[in-house]
C-alpha cells in the first residue's frame, strides 16, 4: 500500500469512528429516525471531505483532535445533501453507496428528517466542540459552514441544478451552479481544517484558491463518472444524468474535454500550494486523487 492510500485508510477509519460516536444509538428513541441517520451516514462513502479537512490542518498544523470534529460537521451536512439528492423529487434515485437509498429502505418522511436532523447536528458539533485558538474564529468555522450549505452554497447549487432540467447551460451558467452545489461545501471542509489550525491570511487565501479548483474539479469529475463508469462501480446508478436530462460538463463539452479541464483545474490547484510555506503534500495528492478517481 502505498503511504498515502494508508494515510486515508486512516483518516477514513477515524471519521468512521468519531461519526459513530455523534451519531444518536439506534435503540434511543426515535429509534426509527436514529437508525436512518447511522444508515444514511456510517460505512460507506469515500470521505473526501473529511481528507480534505484533515489535510488542511496537516498544513496550519492544527490539533487533528480538533480537526476530526470539523470534518465529521461537513461530511454530516454532505451526507444530508445526498439524502434530499436521492429523493424523487430531485434526482429520484434508488442506489447510493452501493445500498438502497434511505427514502427506499425507509420512507421519504424519514429521509427528510433524517436530512434535517443531520444538518441539525452538524451546528451542534461546531458549536459544542473547541475547535479553534479564539472564540471569534470559531464563530467564523460556523459562519463558514453555513453559509456553504445555505441558498448561497450548496442548497443553492441544487436549486440551480433542479431548474436546469432540459435546459442547455452555457459554460458559465454550469460552472455557476456546480461551484454551488458541489465546491461550497468542498471549499467549507478545507477552511474549517485550516482554521483548526493558525493559518496567515495569505496561506488561508491559497488554502481557498486550491478549494475552488479542486470543488469543481470534483464535479466535473462526478459527471464523466456518472457517464463513463458501472453503477457497480459508482455504489449509484450510473447514466442518471442523461436519464434526467440534466445539463453537465459531458453534455455540453463531452467528456474528453472535460477530462481535460478536470486536469487544468488539478494543474491550478497545485499552483496555489506552491505559494504556501509549509509542506502540502496531502493536499496535492488529494488533487490528484480527486482528479484520477475511477468511482
Ligand atoms: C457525490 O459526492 C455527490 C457530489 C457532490 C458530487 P461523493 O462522490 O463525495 O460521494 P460519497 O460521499 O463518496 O458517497
Ligand atoms: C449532487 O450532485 C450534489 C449534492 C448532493 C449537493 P449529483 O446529483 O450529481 O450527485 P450524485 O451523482 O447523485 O452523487
Ligand atoms: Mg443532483
Ligand atoms: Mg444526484
Ligand atoms: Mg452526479
Amino acid at each position: 500500500m502505498t503511504d498515502f492510500a494508508a494515510w486515508m485508510q486512516d483518516c477514513q477509519a477515524r471519521m468512521e469512528s468519531v461519526l459513530a460516536d455523534w451519531l444518536p444509538p439506534a435503540r434511543i428513541a426515535p429509534e426509527r429516525l436514529h437508525e436512518a441517520m447511522r444508515y444514511a451516514v456510517l460505512g460507506g462513502g469515500k470521505r473526501v471531505r473529511p481528507l480534505l479537512a484533515f489535510a488542511a490542518g496537516e498544513v496550519t498544523a492544527a490539533d487533528v483532535g480538533r480537526v476530526q470534529h470539523a470534518a465529521a460537521a461537513v461530511e454530516l451536512i454532505h451526507a444530508y445533501s445526498l439524502v434530499h439528492d436521492d429523493m424523487p423529487a430531485m434526482d429520484d434515485d434508488a442506489l447510493r453507496r452501493g445500498k438502497p437509498t434511505v427514502h427506499v429502505e425507509f420512507d421519504e418522511a424519514t429521509a427528510l428528517l433524517v436530512g434535517d436532523a443531520l444538518q441539525s447536528l452538524a451546528f451542534d458539533i461546531l458549536a459544542s466542540q473547541p475547535l479553534a485558538d479564539d472564540a471569534a474564529t470559531q464563530l467564523k468555522m460556523v459562519q463558514v459552514l453555513a453559509q456553504a450549505a445555505g441558498s448561497r452554497g450548496m442548497a443553492g447549487g441544487q436549486a440551480i441544478d433542479l431548474a436546469s432540467v432540459g435546459k442547455p447551460l452555457d459554460l458559465a451558467e454550469l460552472e455557476f451552479m456546480h461551484i454551488h452545489k458541489t465546491g461550497a461545501l468542498i471549499r467549507a471542509a478545507v477552511l474549517l481544517g485550516a482554521h483548526c489550525g493558525t493559518a496567515s491570511e495569505a496561506a488561508t487565501a491559497a488554502l481557498d484558491h486550491y478549494a475552488k479548483c479542486i470543488g469543481l474539479a470534483f464535479q466535473v469529475v462526478d459527471d464523466v463518472l456518472d457517464a463513463e463508469a458501472s453503477t457497480a462501480t459508482l455504489g449509484k446508478t450510473a447514466g442518471k444524468d442523461a436519464a434526467n436530462n440534466k445539463p453537465t460538463y459531458v453534455s455540453l463539452l463531452g467528456a474528453a474535454r472535460a477530462r481535460e479541464l478536470a486536469q487544468e483545474l488539478r494543474a491550478d490547484a497545485h499552483a496555489a500550494l506552491d505559494s504556501l510555506e509549509a509542506p502540502a503534500a496531502r493536499l496535492r495528492q488529494l488533487a490528484d486523487f480527486v482528479v484520477e478517481r475511477t468511482f
